[in-house]
């Protein structure tokens, strides 16, 4: 409910980055972090708040930026993010999907249902981008991994997990996960602040971000009405979001996942070594089903 100036607009996002932060007791010990950044108004703001905040607690900082192989979506991406690790003297990696490992998001696009893959193209993305980001974080030694999930999407998860009721997924919801065998502690430190507010910050800061949308997520009709219904909500009530996001990850969450997650047995997978439930996991089976479609192609 506040009006502020620019400058104090700036310094308010600060304030609540660090606020999340330092809730975040095991980032106090970290060396080593791996930000993820797409080249879109979240992660660029994840960067440089956390470039900032690298330097005040001693810790250092590896830009993490996957090309995708989305058309023109990750051209753009990819050059934004580069722009911004350079502009803070950022070390840096980009993984290429496709020459990485043999397949892009637009090959999933086309040749999904022939590979037998039945999951939804952001889904399958997601799952990509989370073996990605564990493998280089393991790699290189990291503690752990920070991404741009802000407060909507946080609204979001907590919607949408709760009308299908996967009450599992619903218990993980939350800013951080400990690392446990072979997998990274993940931070969402973006947890409370919003879409429109991470636009305004990179706009009134002039940092160089790809404003354009992954085509891909324009088929997500559910979350887009989830998305304008909560604006609309969040108009009429303001705060109602950041509320009911803390109001969840702090008092009800801890409560459904003490009764609800129990420690899965994780494992070695069988082709590439990486923590998995399952005999191979899934992003091998996806790369082996994509690699004889494409084969036979
Ligand atoms: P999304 O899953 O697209 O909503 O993105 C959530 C977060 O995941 C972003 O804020 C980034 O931190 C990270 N992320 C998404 N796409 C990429 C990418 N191509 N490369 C690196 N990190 C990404
Ligand atoms: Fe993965 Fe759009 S970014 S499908
Ligand atoms: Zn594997």
């Amino acid at each position: 409910r506040l009006s502020l100036c620019p400058e104090h607009f700036i310094e308010f996002i600060e304030k609540r980055f660090k606020k999340t932060i330092h809730k975040v007791k095991a980032l106090r010990e970290v060396n080593k972090v791996v930000v993820a950044v797409s080249g879109g108004k979240d992660s660029v703001t994840l960067l440089h708040l956390m470039h900032k905040v690298s330097k005040e607690l001693g810790f250092k900082i590896i830009g993490l930026t996957i090309d995708l192989g989305i058309g023109e979506y990750s051209i753009k991406s990819v050059n934004k993010a580069i722009k911004n690790y350079e502009m803070l003297g950022t070390s840096y990696e980009i993984v290429d999907l496709k020459k990485e490992y043999g397949f892009s998001i637009d090959d999933i696009a086309r040749y999904r249902k022939r590979a037998g893959i039945r999951k939804p193209i952001c889904s399958v993305c997601g799952t990509i981008k989370r073996y990605i980001m564990n493998k280089l974080a393991l790699d290189i030694g990291a503690d752990a991994i920070v991404t741009g999930h802000n407060l909507d999407d946080i609204v979001y998860y907590i919607f949408s997990t709760l009308y299908t009721g996967r009450i599992k997924d619903l218990a993980k919801i939350s800013i951080y996960t400990p690392s446990k065998y072979k997998l990274v502690a993940k931070v969402k430190p973006l947890a409370y602040i919003s879409e429109k507010e991470t636009l305004l910050y990179v706009l009134l800061r002039r940092l160089p971000f790809n404003y354009g949308v992954c085509p891909y997520a324009k088929l997500r009709t559910f979350h887009e009405q989830i998305r304008k219904t909560s604006n609309m909500l969040e108009e009429k009530i303001p705060g109602l979001k950041i509320t009911y996001a803390k109001m969840f990850l702090e008092k009800i969450n801890p409560i459904i996942y003490s009764h609800y997650v129990r420690e899965e047995k994780l494992k070695e997978c069988k082709v590439c070594g990486m923590p998995t439930t399952s005999e191979i996991c899934g992003f091998c089976k996806l790369r082996s089903a994509m690699g004889k479609v494409l084969k036979n192609d």
